[in-house]
């Protein structure tokens, strides 16, 4: 029998050496290698299943994709459509987020259309997993727990009859054939491996459950994406009830999509109209605060853009942005200053999403410029207007994607006037919205912002 091989395996992103290195060449990290027991390869001769026969793919059948709606809409439309059979998702997010919430809502969502799906728990007790569930005012009977952590007696559970499987969380399993601890990244790509494998030659779709810290730095997640078909983030803090799922790779579906909850009393609330939630706490007629509708996905979003800019005591004053790029606000305000000579090299500037959304379109570009203007000069950008269009580095205003569900989306939430790109104004595209077009950045400071 071939003897078993040492491999060394980074904690951080799972790089595989077969020498111990002090830095990982692939994410930099120091001393982050460990032991790793690896299964002695197959001795020579031995023979796997018979390699499938290659075929032009018009050959190749294409499967009815019979998804699984969990019936939370939020989480559907992030799947791509629901549960995919055989599909492999994990859901990655810090402890304390919502994950075993969510996934327990799902699992009844599932009971509610008559689909079984067992709960893996190797974090928590069944009892504990029970209580939960009352608290969340779930059905009881039809929600299906196993309080499990060996590999070996999960992949025996799937042989039974299930719909679908979550395994809550994939850094408490551990199989019996490894020596290193629940958690180390051998244990974390076996269990994934043997459960997924399972998965999909049953058709039977498998949920994993993933920490992550802040720094991302635990073995898991990072290591995980390419085992797996599906990527989900479930983002949110501590101090904000607000929950964003997104989807970062989607065998089955797109990754544009999110789903918006809210975490209440009762478990997670879906959140049909998230532009409502982020326009909530808006101040009426304060300078710096200006609305943009951004696509995330398909779907429109209004959120609010907040800039403060102010006289700088320091020498080289700050430049501070949250949920949008530092970079593009600083290219943004060097088109202000040397297109409009508006004065910000002795102020200090930031830039704030509210709510804790993100850009990370150039279409808001306009209202990042809107709201720096409009708190320089200390005067409330017009009431009910949205902002729309990317700047150029020459001030130009330019075209952007997808204006017409934009302004569709201010039009809903109560906005009567839209300031967009000159070269869109002629399109038929807003009824009920007064569009008002602008070429360059100057011209909006000057016809919208109350600039000389
Ligand atoms: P949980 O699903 O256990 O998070 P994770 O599995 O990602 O670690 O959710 C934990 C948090 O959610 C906890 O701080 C309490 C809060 N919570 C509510 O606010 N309402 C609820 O109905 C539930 C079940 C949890
Ligand atoms: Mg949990």
């Amino acid at each position: 029998m071939a003897k078993a091989k040492t491999q060394y395996v980074c904690r951080r992103c799972g790089y595989r050496s077969t020498k111990w290195l002090g830095r990982c060449p692939g994410c930099q990290q120091w001393e982050s290698f460990e032991e790793e027991g690896v299964q002695a390869p197959a001795p020579a001769g031995a023979r796997g299943p018979a390699a499938p026969r290659p075929a032009p793919l018009s050959h190749v059948a294409a499967e009815e994709l019979g998804r699984m709606l969990t019936g939370l809409e939020e989480l559907d439309r992030v799947l791509g459509g629901g549960l995919a059979p055989g599909a492999v998702t994990l859901l990655s997010g810090e402890p304390g987020v919502g994950k075993s919430t969510l996934l327990l809502q799902a699992a009844a969502g599932l009971a509610a259309r008559s689909r079984r799906l067992l709960y893996v728990t190797g974090e928590e007790s069944a009892a504990q997993v029970r209580l939960r569930a009352e608290r969340l005012g779930l059905d009881l009977s039809a929600l299906w727990v196993a309080a499990e952590t060996r590999v070996e007696a999960i992949c025996e559970m799937m042989a039974e009859d299930w719909d679908a499987l979550a395994v809550d969380s994939i850094q408490t399993l551990s199989s019996a054939e490894l020596s290193g601890p629940a958690g180390s990244p051998g244990q974390i790509r076996e269990a994934a491996g043997r459960l997924g494998a399972l998965a999909k030659s049953r058709g039977l779709p498998l949920w994993l459950v993933g920490h992550i810290t802040k720094d991302g730095s635990i073995a898991g997640p990072k290591l995980l994406e390419h085992l797996v078909d599906t990527v989900l983030y479930f983002e949110g803090d501590r101090e904000r009830s607000l929950r964003l799922l997104r989807a970062f790779k989607n065998r089955f579906g797109s990754v544009n999509e999110i789903g918006v909850f809210e975490m209440t009393g009762a478990g997670l609330g879906q959140v049909g109209n998230p532009s409502a939630l982020f326009l909530s706490e808006r101040p009426e007629g304060a300078s710096g605060s200006v609305v943009t509708p951004v696509m995330e996905g398909r779907r429109p979003l209004l959120i609010e853009v907040q800039a403060l800019v102010s006289a700088s005591p320091l020498a080289l004053p700050r430049r501070q942005s949250l949920g949008v790029d530092s970079a593009r606000v600083g290219l943004l305000a060097a088109v202000l200053e040397k297109k409009v000579r508006l004065k910000l090299f002795d102020r200090d500037v930031f830039v704030n999403v509210a709510g804790g959304a993100k850009i990370n379109e150039p279409a808001a570009d306009l209202a990042i410029v809107a709201a720096l203007g409009s708190s320089w000069i200390d005067l409330p950008a017009p009431a009910r207007t949205v902002f729309i269009g990317e700047v150029g580095l020459a001030g130009e205003v330019r075209s952007v994607a997808h204006l017409e569900p934009r302004l569709n989306e201010a039009r809903k939430m109560g906005f009567t006037r839209a300031v967009i790109p000159h070269s869109e104004a002629k399109k038929p595209q807003a009824r009920g919205l007064e569009l008002l077009p602008v070429q360059s950045v100057s011209q909006l400071l000057r016809a919208h912002l109350g600039f000389k």
